[in-house]
């Protein structure tokens, strides 16, 4: 899904408390000893400089469809030699390396709980096939050994609340027969400045532990802070 149109905004929505960077990155790095890291769907690079800003010896790599996105985390990331960005498509990417940890946050796939009820996997694919292609294509990434972690979110709601620079950030929710249609919307007083609507595939626990079993991809538990679910690669 193409984030182009979020880009320019995008930074300043999620840094006005839409995600949680330090902690995302405690999670992270809670398991070492990592060298290598891989981040499908990294976006600005906003999780990548937190890493990169604590470990700055750690091979980083980050992946994204979108340029747009990719190109405000050029300039992010400019500074750290340890981190190499690349224009992908996780249904079709191959970069001939395996890595320690896979993680994607808010990326192309992650989990939502909500309350005490079963985690369920959203993806950014609306397409089955794409994302069978996609888990695939992420396996192969993944050593022996390796753990993938995926983000946890809770359940997505509509809302609208005024962020750092003055805006009106808004979500609506559409449930669909697939997962939910996710509208994002962002006003300058009554003018609306951008909008973008995701068409989510949405997966229950079992079958996103079936999806991802076939590639020896098993379910480990959940992190401390609960900001992944994490698998481990047989
Ligand atoms: C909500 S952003 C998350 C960015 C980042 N992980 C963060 O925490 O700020 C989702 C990102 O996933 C990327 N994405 C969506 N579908 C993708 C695909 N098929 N392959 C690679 N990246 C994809 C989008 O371009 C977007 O930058």
């Amino acid at each position: 899904m193409d984030y182009t149109n979020m880009a320019a905004y995008y930074d300043v929505i999620m840094t006005s408390g839409y995600y949680d960077y330090p902690g995302i990155v405690d999670s992270l790095l809670s398991h070492p000893p990592i060298q290598n890291v891989i981040e499908i769907g990294c976006g600005t690079g906003l999780i990548l400089e937190e890493i990169a800003k604590r470990e700055p010896s750690m091979r980083l790599k980050g992946i994204d469809l979108t340029q747009a996105m990719l190109d405000i985390a050029n300039q992010r990331l400019k500074v750290y030699s340890n981190i190499e960005l690349s224009q992908q498509n996780v249904v079709d990417f191959d970069l001939g390396e395996q890595y320690d940890v896979a993680f994607s946050y808010g990326g192309v796939w992650y989990f939502v709980i909500d309350g005490d009820q079963e985690p369920f996997m959203v993806s950014h694919i609306a397409d089955h096939d794409l994302n069978v292609l996609g888990l695939k294509q992420l396996a192969l990434h993944l050593k022996s050994g390796s753990q993938l972690l995926l983000g946890i979110q809770g359940p997505h709601f509509n809302y609208d609340k005024t962020i750092s620079n003055g805006m009106t950030y808004a979500q609506e929710i559409i449930p669909t027969d697939i997962g939910f249609i996710k509208h994002y919307f962002l006003l300058d007083k009554s003018k609306e400045v951008m909008a973008q609507t995701v068409n989510y595939r949405t997966y229950t626990f079992s079958e996103a532990k079936a999806l991802l079993g076939v590639h020896g991809i098993e379910y480990v538990s959940k992190d401390a802070g609960s900001k992944f679910l994490r698998f481990q690669k047989n």
